[in-house]
Parts: C-alpha cells; sequence; structure tokens
C-alpha cells in the first residue's frame, strides 16, 4: 500500500510516499482502509520536531516512528479474533495518536482506542477532522472553561482548524462569541455564527477591559499577561499551544491570581477521558451545532503539498487527504 513517510526532521519536502505492507490486525483491532486524513497544524509540528522537547517522545536523531498522521476515517475491512464492537462495512473515524500511520491507504486500529462510527450525515472527509480541531475544543470549553450560557468567549484563531470549530461549538453552549483572525476572514468567522470579529491586525482585544469570561487562544499567539486586562475577575485565559511562559504561569503564578491559564494535551488525555468528550460532540454535531470547513482537499500523492499548505498557518478550517 501507499503511506507517508519521513526519515529525519525538517521541512514539508522531508514528506515522500512509500510502498509498504498492508498491516495485519492484532485480535482486538480493526483494519481500517482509509477514505479520508487530516494534514494538521500538529502533524507539520511533529515532521519539523517542534518544539524539540517533543522529541523525547518523537526521538531525538530523528523519528521513531516514520510513519505519518493520526486523523483518520475510513471502512472497517477486516476485524480481530476479539473485536466485537465493529464490523467489516462499519464506517468509522477517529486518532491514531502516537502510533501515527493514519496517511496511508490502510491502518490498524484498536477497538479500545479513539475510534468510533460516523454519524449517518457525514462525509468521511467531514469525519476525519472530528479528533483534531472539535474534539480539542470540547476538552477546552467543556472540562478546562466549563463554559456557561450567557458568558463570553473570545476566540484568537477563529479561522483556523480548532477556531472553526470553537467558534461554533461554544455558541451551542449558549456563549457570546468573539472571534480574532485577520481581514480576509471577518465575514467568514462572522458566517459561523460569531457574535462580533475582531481583525488582529488593526485591533488589540486586550483593550476590551474586564470583557471575556474566557479567552481561548487557539494558536498561541498571544500572552497571558497582555490578554490579562481582557478577562473577567475570574476569566480563564486557554491555550492549547504549550510555551515555557505559559507552563511557568500555571505552575507559579494560578495560585496568586483569580484569573486563570490553562493548557491540556487533549491527545495525551487516557482514552476513557476522550470518549465522554467525543459522545458531547456527537451529540452536537447531530443537533447541526457543528459544521466541519473544509479549506483544501489534496490526494494521497500529493501529501507533502498538503503539509507545505499547512505550514503557511494560513489556512481556514480543515485540510483533507482524500484517500482512495
Ligand atoms: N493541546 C491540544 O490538545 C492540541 C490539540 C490539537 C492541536 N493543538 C495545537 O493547536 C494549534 C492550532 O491548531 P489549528 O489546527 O487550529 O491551527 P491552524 O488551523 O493551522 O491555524 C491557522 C489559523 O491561524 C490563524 N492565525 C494566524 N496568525 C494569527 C494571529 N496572529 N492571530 C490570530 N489568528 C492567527 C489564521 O487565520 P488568518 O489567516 O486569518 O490569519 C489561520 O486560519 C496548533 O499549534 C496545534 O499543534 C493542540
Amino acid at each position: 500500500m501507499k503511506a507517508a513517510i519521513y526519515k529525519g526532521y525538517g521541512a514539508a519536502n522531508v514528506v515522500k510516499l512509500a510502498d509498504v505492507p498492508i498491516p495485519q490486525p492484532k485480535a482486538d483491532q480493526i483494519l481500517v482502509r482509509l477514505r479520508a486524513s487530516a494534514v494538521t497544524a500538529a502533524d507539520s509540528m511533529i515532521r519539523q520536531g517542534v518544539p524539540r522537547i517533543g522529541r523525547l517522545f518523537l526521538g531525538l536523531r530523528g523519528p521513531k516512528v516514520t510513519a505519518m498522521g493520526t486523523q483518520f476515517a475510513g471502512d472497517v475491512v477486516e476485524t480481530g479474533a476479539d473485536v466485537t464492537s465493529f464490523a467489516q462495512g462499519d464506517r468509522v473515524f477517529g486518532e491514531t495518536g502516537l502510533n501515527f500511520g493514519a496517511h496511508a491507504e490502510y491502518v490498524c486500529v484498536d477497538q479500545g482506542g479513539l475510534v468510533a462510527h460516523i454519524p449517518q450525515s457525514m462525509r468521511y472527509e467531514e469525519a476525519a477532522p472530528l479528533c483534531d480541531g472539535p474534539l480539542t475544543d470540547m476538552n477546552f470549553l467543556r472540562n478546562l472553561a466549563k463554559l456557561q450560557p450567557g458568558q463570553h468567549i473570545l476566540v484568537n484563531g477563529a479561522a483556523g482548524s480548532l477556531g472553526t470549530a470553537a467558534v461554533q461549538l461554544a455558541k451551542g453552549f449558549g456563549a457570546e462569541v468573539t472571534g480574532v483572525c485577520s481581514a480576509r476572514n471577518l465575514a467568514f468567522v462572522t458566517s459561523l455564527g460569531a457574535d462580533h470579529v475582531i481583525d488582529y491586525n488593526t485591533t488589540d482585544f486586550s483593550k476590551n477591559v474586564g470583557r471575556y469570561d474566557v479567552i481561548y487562544d487557539t494558536v498561541g499567539k498571544s500572552r497571558f499577561q497582555h490578554a490579562k486586562p481582557a478577562l473577567t475577575p475570574d476569566g480563564f485565559y486557554l491555550s492549547p499551544v504549550l510555551s515555557l511562559r505559559l507552563l511557568g504561569r500555571m505552575m507559579f503564578g494560578n495560585c496568586f491570581s483569580r484569573k486563570k491559564a490553562k493548557f491540556s494535551a487533549t491527545g495525551m488525555m487516557p482514552v476513557n477521558q476522550q470518549r465522554p468528550l467525543m459522545q458531547d460532540l456527537l451529540g452536537r454535531i447531530a443537533k447541526g451545532q457543528l459544521k466541519m470547513v473544509i479549506d483544501r482537499r489534496f490526494s494521497l500523492d500529493s501529501v507533502a503539498a498538503a503539509h507545505a499548505y499547512v505550514d503557511t498557518g494560513h489556512k481556514r478550517g480543515n485540510v483533507i487527504l482524500e484517500i482512495g
């Protein structure tokens, strides 16, 4: 089968297409014939081996696992002897985590892993990125912010993968939403349901003193200290992008201030903690509270070009690999 691999950290041109054997499912695994995968900002960072501390897990001198991609959607084509939750022909989506291998024609997944049936109304390309932006947002909005109806949330990076889902999901939580993006995306973010939009090139949101119960910086472009004046007295500053500054703030600053900074690595959470978030997310999708935004589609053969596009840092929603 065709699969994307990389043998060293670097720019998008380290991504190559290789011919590798189709994996064989173990007793508790399913073999999925992939139809779509998402190329995410996290995939780009993993490929580059940044931040460098991540190499402790990925491999110090080069990637220990050369397979690429974590987000997948496809059809179950084979089941291991102990598999009871899935059958041949089921449409499934999920995340492979540190096993990677989702930028390929087939992948084996543990039936107890982060994998679920695709909602009937969804296409493969819409389901493939669900465990990236939307699931991460559920963790941040529900678990970390405990977002309540009527609260005011600012979503920085509102046009990205996490941002486009966060704007819509926060509206579903009943919140008032301000989206921050560049001028070219103002109308687009409004169309997602944002009540207010801010162009980060012309307006500094931190000047809106005491306005936001939650500031969710999905792209890690702001700093807590700078954003703090814009929070309400008990407001939360959340970011899925870890930096030493944010870590230091969480470790030493949170005890002395009612305004708190928070981070979480959603993909590293145990599956039994991610499942309730996924169930909640699927319920919200069924209620029509989330429409997936797809920016560009690439064939598996063009996976390096997909990575190069994600590297621009200006994708709108999700970038999809169409497979098969
Ligand atoms: N901790 C976790 O659990 C977790 C899980 C998943 C992902 N992540 C991380 O979350 C981050 C975001 O991922 P993503 O996929 O949402 O990113 P993305 O889609 O690549 O972000 C692109 C968006 O960022 C916006 N942007 C660029 N510069 C900006 C600025 N200065 N201010 C505001 N917006 C700006 C762009 O909008 P314009 O074109 O309008 O500028 C573009 O739409 C990544 O670092 C990823 O690794 C963390």
